[in-house]
């Protein structure tokens, strides 16, 4: 969305910067096209998301550029709190998670995430969901208001979908052999947590 005033355009960009103890979300930004064309190349990523589509550099440059402002969706970039041995804390993009497919009048919306293969397994997917079940469900305008947010998982992913089960996601349904991974097919997993699940788990 692009604010106009005074003759000018002003580009705005959606969501807040949102920080945690580990991980910081901001929205994403044209400086994060490297990183995330490096997530690109990542041919486990690939297969574990579900991604067949290839991107060409200059459709990321294009994506990293715009889509901040882009309207029902949330991207935000997550970077990683440590502090460096210069004693300082890097912005540069780990990981990305999103908020997409808003439903305005449902209140629902679909979420996807991945990390930078050196950035897994160390606890930054589980704060960065947790850090957006918090942004997702609070009421707007300092959240998005939602009522449910779904997402969905290959049956080759436990440790995705485990992670998504601990922070209250609860399995919908499956569509057999619904995805074929270049080698074998495998299941979509379909999952969900509403408000009122969100609201029992943290009270
Ligand atoms: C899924 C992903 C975002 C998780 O982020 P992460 O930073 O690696 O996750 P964390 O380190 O916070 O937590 C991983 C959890 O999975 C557990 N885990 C790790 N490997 C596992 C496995 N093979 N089976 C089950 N659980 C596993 C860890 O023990 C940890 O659980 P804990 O927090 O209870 O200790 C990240 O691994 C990733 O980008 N994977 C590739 C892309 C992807 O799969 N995206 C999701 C598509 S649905």
């Amino acid at each position: 969305m692009n604010l106009f005033w005074n003759g000018l355009v002003l580009e705005m960009t959606r969501g807040p910067e949102i920080v945690g103890e580990l991980v910081r979300l901001r929205p994403i930004e044209a400086k994060d096209a490297q990183r995330m064309w490096e997530s690109l190349q990542d041919d486990e990523s690939m297969r574990l998301t579900g991604t067949h589509r290839t991107f060409t550099r200059e459709e990321i440059d294009e994506w990293t550029q715009t889509v901040s402002s882009r309207d029902g969706r949330y991207d935000f970039a997550m970077t990683s709190l440590a502090v460096t041995k210069e004693g300082t804390v890097s912005d540069e993009m780990i990981g990305e998670i999103v908020i997409n497919e808003i439903d305005d009048i449902a209140r629902s919306a679909n979420m996807r995430l991945q990390s930078l293969p050196q950035y897994r397994g160390r606890g930054y997917g589980r704060e960065a969901i947790s850090l957006v079940l918090d942004f997702a469900f609070s009421p707007q305008p300092h959240g998005a208001g939602l009522h449910r947010l779904s997402l969905d998982v290959l049956s080759i992913n436990p440790r995705a979908r485990m992670l998504y089960e601990s922070l209250g996601f609860v399995q919908e349904g499956v569509l057999r052999d619904a995805h074929f991974d270049g080698e074998n097919y495998c299941d979509v997993i379909l999952m969900s947590i509403l408000e009122d699940d969100y609201e029992s788990s943290t009270s």
